[in-house]
């Protein structure tokens, strides 16, 4: 995608820091000291003397972020030494203030989006789940209420799917703008979308790959600054996140999902945004479909009104929280939110989004012609009782064994495969009954998922507790 021309300095004004205890570690603890090291005047800090500041518990200055991350960024600090450093990082954490500059570093390091010609303009992330088509509907309902969404959005990789798989569902639909076009469409319609330039917080895409192979992914700062470099170089005002909690998310509990949210609204606060993160079940795949074509017709179903509950419910939350982050009152932005589902306007939104970056409409207009792979085999209930379980990991394992997933960037897929839940968590099923369709094309890969199914299936005598979708708020 060619913004590189979109080169333009974006200010980014600090609020005041919040104070807090000290740097929180990602490893659980850390036994002893490592030694003091030797102590360098600031200016004359050289890498080891970067490195060991962190290894000892101190924080980081911006101008110690710059020259470790904008030189790695340029190949002059190698990978060894940032290895190091980013250990130093998991094992000893990262102050706020720390973890915000290094978050704007990483955004500086490349491209940064312009969007000052268009107004109320919003962005929207979630960090990642299986049957998430919420970005499918919310960017359309947001655009109906009046807002701007230019967006960037990514692929699949490993059991999550990504909104661009999805659309490119729809035959003719490019992730490809000029930057002109990408620009003006979004002002016409209120809504462009593309993909994730490489261009764009280039530090992040050098880090991750580094974090990959020295496990330092699951590093509280380290995810956090990721995300929101990407989200910071964006350039949108308002930025409502989706924090994911639960056995198909990158959180697995609800205390790690609040950590990491309170981390990116406070980058995001320090650096000018308005930042509103919801905390969201994914314990259990969002609505009744996994896989991208048919993810796709669901979303297409709840932009007419008709959707699932806990997907319908999802969106008009998310809306919600962009709505009064632009000044409108809960009560009123909930009715208007709604409102976008159930008077076609969110899904006139979409029809125009589709055509004008080369979708054929018809698709919009008649889900049925999607491409949905042939092949059935259902998972049945082994005894009677209610569904107590459907592991969303388990779910998204299986759509990528169908072929609907990579489990390396670049890889083809095939978007019409895979699993649809007849049942959710708490209905009642007869022994036998089939819960769970899988949608294979020829068999590919369907031993696999079927025993990923039936592992991830559990039946319970008595009713479950319903659980909450929405687990809460930070902003
Ligand atoms: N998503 C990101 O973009 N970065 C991370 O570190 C984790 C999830």
């Amino acid at each position: 995608m060619p913004l590189r021309s979109l080169s333009v300095v974006m200010v980014m004004p600090y609020c005041k820091p919040v104070r807090r205890p000290g740097p929180q570690p990602c490893a659980p603890s850390l036994s002893a000291s490592a030694g003091p090291g030797v102590h360098w005047p600031v200016t004359a800090l050289n890498i080891p003397d970067l490195i060991r500041k962190k290894r000892d518990g101190e924080s980081h200055s911006r101008a110690d972020l710059e020259q470790l991350v904008l030189g790695y960024t340029r190949g002059e600090v190698p990978d060894y030494q940032m290895s190091a450093w980013l250990m130093a990082v998991y094992l000893r954490g990262m102050a706020e203030q720390e973890t915000a500059d290094l978050t704007v570093v990483m955004a500086e390091s490349g491209d940064l989006m312009n969007l000052a010609g268009l107004e109320r303009t919003v962005d929207k992330h979630s960090t990642g789940g299986v049957g998430d088509k919420t970005s499918l509907i919310l960017t359309p309902m947001l655009a109906a209420l009046g807002l701007t969404v230019a967006k960037m959005s990514g692929r699949g990789l490993a059991h999550t799917g990504g909104t661009i798989d999805k659309l490119e569902s729809i035959p003719g639909w490019t992730s490809e703008l000029s930057e002109e076009q990408f620009l003006r469409q979004a002002q016409e319609i209120g809504l462009a979308l593309v993909g994730q330039s490489k261009d764009l917080a280039p530090a992040d895409g050098k880090l991750y790959a580094l974090r990959d192979v020295t496990a330092t992914v699951d590093c509280l700062p380290l995810i956090a600054s990721s995300i929101m470099s990407k989200k910071l170089a964006s350039g949108a005002h308002t930025v409502v996140l989706d924090v994911k909690v639960g056995a198909g998310a990158f959180m697995r509990t609800l205390e790690a999902g609040q950590g990491l949210a309170r981390a990116m609204v406070d980058i995001g606060t320090r650096a000018g945004r308005q930042v509103r993160a919801v905390l969201t079940d994914m314990d259990t795949p969002l609505g009744h479909m996994a896989g991208n074509s048919l993810e796709v017709q669901e979303a297409l179903d709840t932009l007419r009104g008709q959707g699932p509950h806990d997907l319908t419910e999802l969106c008009v939350a998310l809306a919600v929280e962009a709505l009064v982050a632009h000044g409108e009152t809960q009560a009123g932005a909930e009715a208007r939110a709604r409102q976008t589902l159930q008077d076609g306007s969110a899904l006139e939104r979409f029809r125009a989004f589709v055509a004008a970056q080369g979708g054929n409409p018809a698709y919009v207009d008649d889900p049925t012609r999607f491409d949905v792979a042939p092949g059935r085999a259902d998972v049945t209930a082994p005894t009677a009782g209610f569904v107590e379980k459907v592991d969303a990991l388990a779910v998204g394992r299986a759509v990528l064994a169908l072929g609907g997933g990579r489990e390396r960037k670049g890889e083809a897929i095939d978007h019409g495969v895979g699993v649809e839940l007849l049942k959710k968590p708490g209905e009642a099923v007869a022994a036998g009954e089939a819960v769970l369709r899988i949608y294979h094309r020829e068999g590919r890969g369907l031993d696999t998922a079927q025993t990923l199914l039936d592992a991830g299936l559990s039946i319970s005598a008595a009713a479950p507790t319903p659980e909450p979708m929405i687990l809460g708020r930070v902003n």
